[in-house]
């Protein structure tokens, strides 16, 4: 039996959403600093909903798969939604990931969280640090986010 689920090898070989968004409303960008990893998603919000979702991983096949399978969890929803969505949702409907690759699902719960963000900080659009809870551990290591303009 192989290391990986069926939805894991498909959506590593046919990844979904990937690509840039020109003229984005939010940009998410987390990595994690043992592996190297990086992944990058970009948003379109309109009234509150995600119009468009795409990422750019450079990392692992199951980074890849990850971030794939969260763009079309979030994808047509609203942004409150997408927030809440976990790496434990993701690996769920990825059918699992085997236990040392679960970092890499937590990168694609940071990268939705950390694009959000992006978006309220652009737009002015009070919100609570609470409501990001995968990106309570990064504000030193990623030099990402709030400060930027
Ligand atoms: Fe690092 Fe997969 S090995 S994200």
């Amino acid at each position: 039996m192989s290391l990986y689920s069926e939805k894991v090898m498909d959506h590593f070989r046919n990844p979904r959403n990937v690509g840039i968004i020109e003229n984005p409303d939010g940009v998410g960008e987390v990595g994690n600093a043992k592996c190297g990893d990086i992944m990058k998603m970009y948003i379109k919000v309109e009234d509150g909903i995600l119009t468009d979702v795409k990422f750019e991983t450079f990392g692992c096949g199951s980074a890849i798969a990850s971030s794939s399978m969260a763009t079309e969890m979030i994808k047509g929803k609203p942004l409150k939604e997408a927030l809440l969505l976990t790496n434990k949702a993701v690996t769920e409907a990825l059918g699992g990931l085997p236990a040392y690759k679960l970092h890499c699902s937590v990168l694609a719960e940071e990268a939705v969280q950390a694009a959000v963000r992006d978006y309220y900080v652009k737009h002015n659009i009070p919100y609570d640090e609470k409501d990001f809870p995968a990106l309570d551990h990064e504000h030193d290591a990623e030099g990402h986010g709030e400060g930027e303009q």
